[in-house]
């Protein structure tokens, strides 16, 4: 579904450039639910929203299903993002109309594009638990209520890809929990690939693959041992000793070979710009450069 390879994204402001995404790697199959966790600024939102078709790219490889997001005209990326791509911004309040039901918030996208459907509408509103609550003006739902509602919108166009910015944000942890489960059961039930962005390690039990980005680039991934394991979420308490009891660990080798070293390695070792690197037969070992000491 998504293919990335050497994505970089660059902000040019009036006299800086902040590299956001430097050379990022990632694939997502058909099908799949994952998660992307970072810290602030590692380049969570740039990602989804180039994926999305909100930002264009600066240069790589990036495509998603039969579009590359490179060479795509405007009037294509329009069409990309009416047809392909469901999103749930980070701060949702700014697709969401206050004084309109929430019926009608997610009537409305399908109105401007020309493809009412008010039984799909209801439908997707008792798909995310808002059966009794649709005719009810947004201003009067609460703030877990009104993510729901903008995860039925986001699903208005019937959307191959859902792109989730911390959906999950701003509610409390049963919220969250029950936010997480609809995505499951949309993802099991349609079929939908569905990527989420957060920075809570405690969702990502609920996922079947976590990547990890760090400075712009993907840096570890989780991968769950045993898929089948629902209650495996449960297990996963905060932090990244909750992940690790759920996934296994890897560092992310790209296709020449380059991976990336964890900071606090490299700094426990007091390696800056070089090391030695030993091949045992069965182990890669790298040290310190020996060579340069005294
Ligand atoms: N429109 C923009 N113009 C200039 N710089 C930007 C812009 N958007 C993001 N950046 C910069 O790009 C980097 C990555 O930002 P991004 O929003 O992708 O981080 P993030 O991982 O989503 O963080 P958070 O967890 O806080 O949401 C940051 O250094 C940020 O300041
Ligand atoms: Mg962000």
């Amino acid at each position: 579904m998504i293919h990335c390879e050497g994505l970089v994204k660059i902000y040019k402001t009036d006299d800086l450039e902040v590299v956001a995404l430097q050379g990022l790697n990632l694939t997502v199959n058909k099908g799949e639910m994952m998660a992307i966790i970072g810290n602030s600024g590692s380049g969570k939102s740039t990602l989804l929203n180039t994926l999305g078709g909100l930002d264009r790219p600066s240069a790589g490889q990036v495509t998603v299903g039969k579009w590359d997001l490179l060479k795509i005209t405007d009037e294509q990326l329009v069409q990309y993002k009416r047809d392909t791509v469901g999103f749930i911004w980070q701060n949702n309040a700014r697709n969401l109309l206050p004084y309109l039901t929430a019926l009608e918030n997610v009537e409305m996208p399908m109105m401007l594009s020309g493809k009412l459907d008010r039984a799909y509408a209801r439908q997707l509103l008792e798909w995310v638990g808002l059966k009794e609550r649709m005719h009810n003006k947004l201003h009067q739902l609460s703030g877990g209520e009104q993510q729901r509602v903008a995860m039925a919108i986001s699903l208005s166009n019937r959307p191959e890809l859902l792109l989730a910015d911390e959906p999950t944000g701003s509610v409390d942890s049963r919220t969250s929990d029950m936010i997480m489960d609809i995505f499951r059961r949309l993802n099991q039930e349609i079929g939908i690939t569905i990527v989420i962005v957060t920075h809570d390690l405690s969702l990502a039990g609920k996922v079947d693959r976590v990547v990890a980005i760090r400075d712009g680039l993907t840096s570890t991934e989780f991968i769950k041992r045993n898929p089948n394991l629902d209650q495996a979420a449960e297990e996963v308490s905060r932090g990244i000793g909750g992940l690790q009891s759920v996934h296994e660990e890897y560092v992310v080798v790209d296709r020449v070979g380059r991976l990336q070293i964890p900071k606090d390695y490299l700094g426990a070792l007091n390696i800056k710009d070089k090391a030695s690197m030993e091949f045992d037969g069965e182990r890669i070992i790298i040290t310190a450069p020996k060579s340069l000491e005294g």
